[in-house]
């Protein structure tokens, strides 16, 4: 089913119009900004504190410096020798495709591991025409009531899976981390109601149960938690189940509910926003996904996973196809065990068909896992280790798709 089908099935649909809440933030705007000055220092922030220089006891507190680290020491991983060519590559659009290639089946899989084992070298064969998967259900999509606000300052990272377990909120956490290490103001929301990506950071001070976007109507720079890695994380709190019923209602009531709320923060220039989903389709995923410049497809190299693939590229589509500041979906394969030959394949295969939107490859390293067991990200746990190696060309791989994004703009 092609994006202007899904389209027209949300026009089809229709909606009822939207309840956004204004928030009013008049009363706690100054002294927000005065407690995060980098982070939340908009346009209205930068006038307001020039208006408050001359009062000698209104100085905003200074930020620790950030120091950008030396380029990541890690060699980028070397494929193994050639392998036979997979199906003909996607054209490298930075759009996702509609169009689910033939090779992403669990038969197309199985062909193209067998050309892997054999090490043939002869041109590919089409495959033969898979039984088509069922379509996934479209969302109902209320259309938009207003038009999307302007969030041309931030870049917005959507990080997403078909299924669950991947490492999502792992990769979410830790690419925040390094991302505030070469030198970002950060925020990492956690729109997953398990509300585990807090539980990635240090937290400066203790997090009530009051913080968290499932409390939909307070207000953001009370909420956002800072943390002792320099990122600020918005939780996903602890609302009870008629709490997160009502908060899912009107983010389906209203699809620009997030952009607005990211529009009035106010966040300064070059800030990233990073997004933990839940996997598959929900109401959070069309909200991350109605505001984000890259999407960020986790996937494990086993072959569940890759089935899943496709699934997760036409719900990318259906939510972002027409959107001009939508850069592009990059994946990322993690947890790779190297001394697995078949995730080691499945990995050169994906690598075959995305070539360079395979932005990451995330080596299984236990030290990962460990820094969760201690509210560490990873660069802070083991900065010598492979995952942190892993985790930093990544993110890096992620800058060069911003970079890339602002010079298409
Ligand atoms: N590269 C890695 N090496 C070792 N362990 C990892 C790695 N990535 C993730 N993990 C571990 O895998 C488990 C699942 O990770 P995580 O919770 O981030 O997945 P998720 O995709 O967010 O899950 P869900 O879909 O339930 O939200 C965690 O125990 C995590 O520590
Ligand atoms: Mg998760």
């Amino acid at each position: 089913m092609s994006a202007s089908d899904i389209a027209g099935l949300f026009k089809k649909f229709g909606g009822s119009p939207a309840q956004y809440q204004e928030i009013t933030q008049a009363e706690t705007e100054k002294a927000s900004q005065k407690r995060w000055p980098s982070m939340f220092g908009g346009k209205k922030a930068a006038a307001e504190a020039e208006a408050h220089a001359e009062e000698p006891d209104e100085q905003p507190e200074v930020e620790p410096e950030v120091t950008p680290p030396a380029a990541p020491v890690a060699e980028k991983p070397v494929l193994d020798a050639p392998v036979a060519a997979p199906e003909p590559l996607p054209a490298p659009s930075k759009k996702p495709s509609s169009k689910t290639p033939d090779a992403w089946s669990s038969a197309g899989l199985q062909s193209l591991l067998a050309k892997l084992a054999n090490e043939a070298k002869a041109p590919a064969t089409p495959e033969p025409e898979q039984p088509s998967e069922p379509e996934p259900e479209p969302i109902a999509v209320a259309q938009p009531p207003r038009s999307k606000p302007e969030l041309s300052d931030i870049k917005v990272v959507a990080v997403v899976s078909g299924k669950g377990g991947v490492g999502k909120s792992t990769m979410a956490a830790n690419i925040a981390a390094a991302l505030h290490k070469v030198g970002r103001p950060v925020l990492a929301i956690d729109l997953d109601p398990q509300n585990a990506l807090h539980h990635h950071f240090q937290p400066e001070g203790e997090v009530s149960e009051e913080q968290g976007v499932v409390r939909f109507e307070q207000d953001w720079r009370e909420q956002a938690v800072p943390t002792k890695d320099g990122v600020f994380v918005l939780p996903y709190g602890l609302g009870d189940e008629a709490q997160r019923r009502i908060f899912e209602a009107q983010l389906a009531d209203d699809p620009l509910w997030l952009a607005y709320r990211l529009s009035d923060l106010e966040l300064s220039e070059g800030a990233v926003v990073v997004i933990d989903t839940p996997p598959g389709p929900s109401v959070y995923l069309q909200q991350a996904l109605a505001v984000a410049n890259v999407a960020l497809v986790v996937s494990l190299a086993d072959a569940a996973s890759y089935t899943a693939l496709p699934m997760i590229d036409r719900l990318i589509a259906s939510y972002t196809d027409e959107r001009d500041d939508f850069a592009g979906t990059a994946y990322v394969v993690n947890q790779i065990d190297p001394s697995r030959q078949l995730n080691k394949d499945i990995t050169h295969v994906m690598h075959g068909l995305l070539g360079d939107r395979l932005i990451g490859r995330i080596t299984r390293d236990q030290s990962i896992s460990e820094a969760l067991a201690y509210n560490r990200n990873v660069m802070d746990y083991d900065p010598h280790g492979r995952g942190c190696r892993d985790i930093l060309d990544c993110t890096m791989a992620l800058v060069g798709y911003f970079a890339s994004d602002d010079e298409g703009a």
